[in-house]
């Protein structure tokens, strides 16, 4: 089958799967691989020690994008997961915690998701999406939701290392040397915008949980990722521990969402572990869905 026929058709499935999927562009640069019915591409993504992305990533990635046409999609996604896997055998050193094949596929698209089971992969993360006005109002749990100040950036920094340090084990993200300041020059930058991004629950004078967004244009980066004219991102939600499942995760997520709505954004986005007891039900009932999922194989070879 020829590649823009495979391409054609493996558009026209994803998009009838999901409305909210942008159309897939072309296969990006990289190593083709290729089969009867499916195209795909791989590229190698090394992130050096002192790159800020280091805590987002492992640091030492093969990343495969697939294009899958035909009846037989799990058949096809296995061929293709076979010849990658071979290819990429050599350069990885077994065991290392640090390496990983990554593939990312439409949440929606499903079929063929069991070739990554029989290899070893697990759903790691999804990249979720609201549209505006979806999950319902927040209850009253008693406490106060204030824009942070710079005089707030110790603590909100702890709570959002607290957040990396809870997800971390899920298989995605890594708490690196560095995370604790990457966190918190990314939240000096957040308070330094014109409009308030970080906000925070009291109880007590006491900060008991942060939320903080991204607006357009800083969170294009995301917004790519959806069939929307623009986007907003919610990059931390956390509430401490002797506090949470009293209302205060939403409280926190109805305010930062009541101004992502009034910015007249169509969506909302944000990551979010998969297998974290906490995060998967808490946004699925505040009105989010999955749009991509993450499937993860670390370390890349045992
Ligand atoms: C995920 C997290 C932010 C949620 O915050 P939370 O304050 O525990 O969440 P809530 O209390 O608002 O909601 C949790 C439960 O309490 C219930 N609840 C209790 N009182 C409530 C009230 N007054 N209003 C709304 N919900 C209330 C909710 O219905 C929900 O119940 P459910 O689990 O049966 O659906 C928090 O658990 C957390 O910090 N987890 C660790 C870090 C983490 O996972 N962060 C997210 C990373 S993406």
């Amino acid at each position: 089958m020829d590649p823009a026929a495979i391409t054609a058709e493996h558009a026209a499935r994803v998009g009838a799967s999901d409305p909210l999927l942008p159309a897939p562009g072309r296969l990006r640069e990289g190593t083709r691989l290729s089969v009867d019915r499916g195209e795909a591409v791989t590229w190698f993504q090394h992130l050096p020690v002192g790159l800020a992305a280091r805590t987002w990533e492992p640091a030492r990635t093969h990343r495969l994008d697939v294009r899958l046409a035909g009846e037989d999609r799990a058949g096809t996604l296995g061929a293709l997961l076979d010849q990658w896997l071979d290819l990429i055998k050599d350069t990885v050193a077994p065991g290392d915690t640090d390496s990983a094949a990554v593939v990312e596929l439409p949440s929606r698209d499903t079929e063929a998701v069991s070739a990554l089971v029989h290899r070893g992969f697990v759903p790691s993360s999804v990249l979720a999406v609201r549209q505006t006005g979806r999950g319902g109002q927040a209850g009253a749990p008693g406490v106060r939701i204030r824009a942070a100040t710079a005089d707030d950036l110790a603590v909100a920094t702890e709570l959002n290392l607290t957040v990396v340090r809870f997800d971390a084990p899920f298989g995605k993200i890594t708490p690196r040397e560095s995370t604790e300041e990457v966190l918190r020059n990314q939240l000096v930058f957040l308070l330094n915008q014109p409009e308030p991004l970080v906000w925070l629950a009291e109880r007590d004078h006491r900060v008991v949980g942060i939320v903080h967004i991204q607006l357009p244009p800083v969170s294009d980066w995301a917004g790519r990722s959806v069939a929307a004219a623009a986007a907003g991102y919610l990059g931390c939600l956390g509430v401490v521990e002797s506090e949470r499942g009293g209302g205060i995760g939403a409280a926190l997520a109805a305010h930062a969402h009541a101004v992502l709505d009034a910015a007249g954004l169509p969506v909302t986005l944000l990551h979010h572990a998969l297998a974290n007891p906490y995060s998967t039900p808490f946004w699925y009932s505040v009105g989010y869905r999955p749009l991509w999922t993450t499937w993860i194989r670390r370390p890349a070879f045992g």
